[in-house]
């Protein structure tokens, strides 16, 4: 086998695709495979199929160099590769908060038939603790190369948006391994990697399968404590944005996922934190991370709590009002509206009778295949045209570059409630905004 392995990424979604076209460019060989036949033509043809700021170039560059193609074939996967990274989607389950794990299971079954020599499977899909165990004990059971086929877990925490940096520059490797000769595969396909000093933590599979749920859990525990600030200071009349950043200064708290707004959503944060306090039930332990159910009730609140704050700029009523919405997508630089709070909120004042109006910079395909019951416009101007009132769902910066005054002439009533805080408050009051935030 040569020093440098041979790198397959099944699953060419968000997170396997940016894998694949990343570690092409940083000079390895790899072939993406995905049962989606469309998609894989896609890709081969030099298309990324959704928006991350980056991407599109390194896929160009990726296919030019030759060391990167895409393919259906789970037996060319593992007649090419020496280690199989398992990155399909692991979402909320229609009939209950747990993970669903149909597609893992399924990339699992495809592939081990085919694997007749000693390789490395490496998990990074986001799994409840112990999925890991039994997809070792699976592949083992399956492949023809049995104990010859070992699992490794490498958990991925790339952000949408940053997805390129996060995964050529990401903050720390976790490889949860069970054999030397595992963590020594990961450190070969990772090496331009860590050739950047990038640290590395190597542990057991339970801990990296654990590593990933509680950073997210804490971050999307961050965002909810700055939130329920918001609500104290909203019932007193403090501000939480200084109350925010005068906790900043100390370094143990730090001022990074502490801005006050709409709340999380994505397809990550929501559904893992539900999918933890499901798997924790589970294991007997469901009172420890019992206060994830209150994180994610906090952060429903804010979208309940936008919504009242429109109702109340239009005087208690929305029925037959012009709602102009800004934003659709989760966040901004991204075209990702799994659970996105500004659609939620959006969706949620049209079934109470206003009439929406949705722009969003890259998003409008996605929302309108979800939401057809919403209007859409080709630009937060056209938008606003008529509004009886604006809300800032998505803080994209487009939008914090709109004048006051250019908004002024295309709307009907001059009401702005900024559900993301990316407004700055008393240009709009100077400007004759009735202006309102959370
Ligand atoms: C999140 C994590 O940040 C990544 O580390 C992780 O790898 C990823 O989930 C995943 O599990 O795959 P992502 O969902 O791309 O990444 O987005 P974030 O940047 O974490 O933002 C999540 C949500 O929190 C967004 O809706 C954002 O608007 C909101 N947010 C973020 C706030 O409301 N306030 C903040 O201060 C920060």
């Amino acid at each position: 086998m040569t020093a440098r392995p041979r790198l397959t990424v099944i699953g060419t979604g968000y997170l396997g695709a940016t894998h694949a076209i990343c570690m092409a460019v940083l000079g390895l060989e790899v072939l993406g495979v995905d049962v989606d036949a469309d998609k894989v033509d896609r890709l081969n043809s030099g298309v990324v199929p959704f928006f991350e700021p980056g991407l599109p170039e390194l896929l160009t560059k990726a296919l030019e160099s030759g060391r990167l193609r895409f393919t259906t074939s789970f037996r060319e996967a593992a007649a090419f590769g020496d280690v199989h990274f398992l990155c399909v989607g692991t979402p909320q389950r229609a009939d209950s908060e747990a993970a669903d794990l149909t597609y893992l299971d399924a990339a699992v079954t495809s592939l081990a038939p085919h694997l007749d020599r000693r390789v490395l499977v490496a998990g990074k899909s986001t799994v409840p603790v112990g999925t890991a165990a039994r997809i070792a004990a699976r592949l083992r059971e399956l492949a023809p190369a049995g104990d010859q086929v070992e699992l490794a877990w490498n958990p991925e925490f790339l952000r949408e948006g940053f997805a390129v940096d996060d995964t050529m520059r990401p903050d720390r490797l976790v490889f949860g391994v069970t054999s030397d000769w595992a963590r020594d595969r990961l450190r070969a396909a990772f090496q331009p990697v860590l050739a950047q000093d990038v640290p590395v933590k190597v542990t057991d599979l339970q801990t990296a399968e654990l590593v990933k749920v509680a950073a997210n859990s804490f971050l999307a525990t961050k965002i909810s404590y700055i939130n329920a600030m918001a609500e104290v200071c909203e019932a007193t009349g403090a501000d939480v944005h200084d109350l925010a950043e005068a906790l900043a200064y100390d370094e143990r708290i730090g001022g990074r996922f502490l801005r006050p707004g709409l709340g999380f959503g994505g397809g990550c944060l929501p559904k893992d934190i539900r999918a933890f306090a499901h798997r924790a039930e589970e294991l007997g332990v469901g009172q420890a991370v019992g206060f994830l159910r209150e994180i994610d009730g906090i952060n429903r609140r804010r979208r309940a709590r936008t919504v009242d704050l429109v109702v109340a700029s239009c005087g208690g009523d929305v029925a037959g009002k012009r709602v102009a919405a800004l934003g659709a997508a989760f966040k901004p630089n991204s075209d990702d509206i799994r659970d996105a709070p500004a659609l939620d909120v959006a969706a949620t004042l049209r079934r109470m009778g206003a009439e929406v109006v949705v722009y969003d910079p890259a998003a409008m395909d996605n929302a309108r295949r979800a939401h057809p019951e919403l209007g859409y416009a080709t630009s937060a101007l056209d938008a606003a045209r008529d509004a009886d009132v604006v809300v800032l769902l998505t803080e994209w910066n487009e939008f914090r570059e709109i004048a006051p005054s250019a908004l002024a002439a295309v709307v009907r009533r001059t009401r702005m409630v900024d559900g993301r805080h990316a407004l700055v408050p008393a240009v709009w009051a100077a400007a004759g905004w009735d202006y309102r935030a959370l």
